[in-house]
């Protein structure tokens, strides 16, 4: 036994005599005790000067929140828990996903869906084993699972009269025995208008990578014969979901997904995007009244992380809008997060297509009217009364009479001005702001409880960047939205331009010389993506701890700054193993499981110890942000009023242990003394290039260890993040 463990046994004992065993078992297991008090003889190098009678600016509760974006299958073959693929036959080829045999026909006259035009005429073949089926390969496979039960419906009528059977069968293709079928029921259609058929299939067998398997029957669900045929049969949205979902709702969310961001603690939940908000053409940019009412009807889009990179190209990406403005304002509601969305501003992906075709791709501001009224109406969804108003009628009619609670609204992504050294023939074109201002004008009279949030483009600095800081506030909005994907040195605060001077606004110094006058920061997208490759010739952006950690480092600037800082989401969210096109992501998942990345925990832990106001917290009168002679330590400190708690985070992003003392300072006793406990979190890894993966999930997570409350030094390993919690 070492000898801090021989001095904190009895301690340990006597806070909780099962704790004791518990931590001797964790120690025994894990290699590591990376917060071991130094009551040994090293002496404290590094004072943090802890001011705990005065307390600073409130955390916002929007603090730390999720952004998600339909990129990565996030949404269709992710958090969305549908598992048919084009299932309204509407992707640019009507039976992609599907494979189809006998008397099969795409039509659409005399559809169902308006939005949705498509649908299949199945009819007999002619042969009575010629069968006529469908088949949906489903997101890269069907997943299924031994005992749950799966709900599955259709669209169908028999246009000619009569009747017809469908037999619905979930298929394992490989198992190695003539029966393949692990589900069955069947669903007999009658009738010659359209209606919705339902039935639940028990699935008897694990399978990974299964199949739906539609066969035309006839009446009595027999294969067809010479004396009985089946009834000609159209069908239309084929839907088949687990009967597990987020809260149970039926044709819900993935739960372990929903889970994964509930358990975030989220105050803030900005969506659908991201550069899809734009569009590559105007008529592909996200419009959310075509995610709305009856999923049958919400019309289908492309998604533009289809063919984003033609590297990680994915011709089967779509967006099918089952998971549309309702169901983000319910999910922001069951996080208990403040809902945050981002519409488009009339102008598409400006990476995509140069503002010197504005005409082309850029709506002329005199034109403007429809995309500000979508802004009042989808104000109008979420708040408005639902009785008298066309919008907030629509939302009750959904299942949410009571309003949403909407105080947020982001006009643009990432969309930028110009000036003459970086404008088409040397012209300035206020491309954004100008269109920007005629949404703020008329929001702030027709809309005046909504907070407006402006964006400063795609860059954290520059030129473009700084075009639009100041323009932000003479614009008057109330945040601006700042996206850095920055690497390694940007993070730390290191970071030199091609001259080799030091970038300004680089890591966690960045919002200490901000305007404290102009309006406030959300930090809408970042993430430190490495640079380099790793020995193996792997690129080095993609998860790994190193990054991480320097995310959490970094996050000690926006704590420290939470007077200017109110909101700060990661991104992106998701990503499914087998079709992303963005790394690294907060959280992986395949078809059946899902992996909380250490970057994730960082999130968590700021989340989960924001605190309600900053202290102010020093090393020798300067802000401990891995400054020079601060050997690579960054700390922020809070005192959080619902837990009567004071929370020093700290990170040591160096390669060699620190000794960190507390020094409590300030002219009131109160936080000084007393100490009823201490909960100390820690985030390490030996292996700098690790994380968490599907195999092995809880690889590297947050360690808790409870000691002294009174000790006040302590040793913070090399590459480590640990939360203090010092509770009266
Ligand atoms: O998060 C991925 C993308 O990064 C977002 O869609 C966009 O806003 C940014 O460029």
């Amino acid at each position: 036994m070492s000898v801090e463990m021989m001095i904190f046994k009895p301690i340990l004992i006597f806070i909780n005599p099962d704790f004791y065993h518990i931590m001797m078992k964790k120690l025994i297991l894990t290699s590591f005790v990376a917060a071991v008090t130094s009551l040994s003889a090293m002496a404290a190098e590094h004072t943090f000067d802890i001011e705990v009678s005065k307390l600073g600016a409130p955390i916002q509760p929007t603090m730390y929140g999720i952004f998600f974006e339909d990129i990565n299958f996030g949404a269709d073959g992710g958090l969305y828990a549908e598992m048919i693929k084009n299932r309204s036959f509407e992707f640019g080829n009507p039976l992609q996903g599907w494979r189809v045999s006998g008397n099969v026909e795409v039509r659409t006259d005399g559809c169902k869906f308006e939005n949705n035009p498509h649908y299949l005429r199945l009819s007999y073949s002619g042969h009575k084993v010629k069968h006529t089926a469908l088949e949906n390969e489903g997101f890269f496979g069907v997943t299924l699972k031994k005992g749950e039960t799966y709900r599955f419906s259709v669209w169908a009528r028999c246009p000619e009269g009569g009747k017809s059977s469908l037999e619905v069968q979930l298929v394992d293709e490989a198992l190695d025995r003539n029966y393949q079928c692990i589900g069955r029921e069947a669903v007999t259609i009658e009738g010659k208008e359209w209606k919705k058929y339902e039935a639940e299939l028990k699935c008897v067998a694990d399978c990974p990578d299964g199949r739906l398997r539609i066969f035309l029957h006839d009446a009595r669900n027999r294969k067809p014969s010479n004396s009985s045929q089946p009834a000609v049969t159209d069908v239309e949205h084929i839907s088949l979901f687990p009967s597990t979902t987020w809260m149970n709702r039926p044709g819900g969310m993935r739960q372990d997904l929903a889970q994964a961001l509930y358990d975030l603690h989220p105050g803030v939940f900005r969506f659908p995007g991201g550069c899809i908000v734009e569009g590559t053409d105007l008529e592909d940019r996200y419009q959310w009244k075509h995610t709305v009412g009856p999923v049958e009807n919400r019309k289908y889009n492309l998604n533009r992380w289809q063919y984003e990179f033609d590297y990680r190209f994915y011709a089967d990406y779509y967006q099918s809008y089952g998971l549309g403005f309702f169901e983000y304002f319910q999910l922001a509601e069951d996080f208990g997060a403040a809902p945050l969305p981002v519409l488009c501003c009339g102008m598409t992906c400006q990476f995509e297509n140069d503002i010197k075709d504005e005409a082309k791709y850029h709506v002329a501001v005199e034109d403007l009217d429809p995309y500000i009224q979508d802004a009042v109406d989808l104000v109008e969804f979420a708040n408005g009364d639902p009785e008298t108003t066309k919008w907030g009628k629509l939302r009750a009619e959904m299942g949410h009479p009571a309003p949403f609670g909407l105080k947020y609204l982001a006009i643009g992504n990432e969309q930028w001005d110009y000036d003459q050294a970086h404008g088409h023939n040397g012209e300035a074109n206020a491309a954004y702001t100008k269109r920007l201002k005629r949404f703020i004008d008329v929001l702030r009279v027709k809309c005046p409880d909504i907070k407006i949030i402006g964006t400063t483009g795609p860059n954290s600095e520059g030129w473009d960047f700084d075009l639009l800081q100041p323009r932000m506030k003479e614009l008057g909005v109330d945040l601006y939205d700042e996206h850095f994907y920055r690497n390694e040195a940007w993070f730390l605060g290191k970071a030199k331009d091609k001259k080799g001077n030091l970038i300004k606004g680089c890591g966690a110094l960045r919002y200490d010389s901000y305007d404290r006058k102009g309006p406030k920061i959300f930090a809408g997208e970042y993430a430190c993506h490495g640079s380099g490759k790793f020995a193996d010739g792997k690129e080095k952006k993609c998860n790994h701890f190193e990054t991480s950690l320097y995310e959490a480092a970094f996050m000690t600037g926006i704590e420290r700054n939470a007077d200017i800082v109110h909101m700060a989401t990661y991104a992106p969210l998701f990503a499914h193993v087998k079709g992303w096109q963005w790394r690294p992501d907060l959280i992986w998942f395949d078809n059946s499981r899902s992996m909380r990345s250490v970057s994730y925990y960082v999130q968590q832990l700021y989340s989960h110890y924001k605190g309600t106001n900053v202290l102010s917290c020093s090393m020798n009168k300067q802000p401990i942000a891995g400054q020079d002679g601060q050997d690579d330590l960054f700390a922020t400190a809070c005192y959080d009023k619902e837990r009567n708690a004071v929370i020093v985070k700290v990170v040591n992003t160096g390669n060699v242990a620190q000794s960190v003392k507390f020094g409590w300072t300030g002219k009131k006793e109160d936080l000084k003394t007393g100490y009823k406990a201490l909960k100390v979190i820690t985030l390490h890894s030996d292996d700098l290039d690790a994380d968490n993966t599907l195999d092995d999930p809880n690889h590297i997570t947050p360690q808790t260890e409870i000691l002294d409350p009174a000790t006040s030094e302590f040793t913070v390993g090399a590459k480590s993040f640990q939360v203090f919690v010092f509770e009266k």
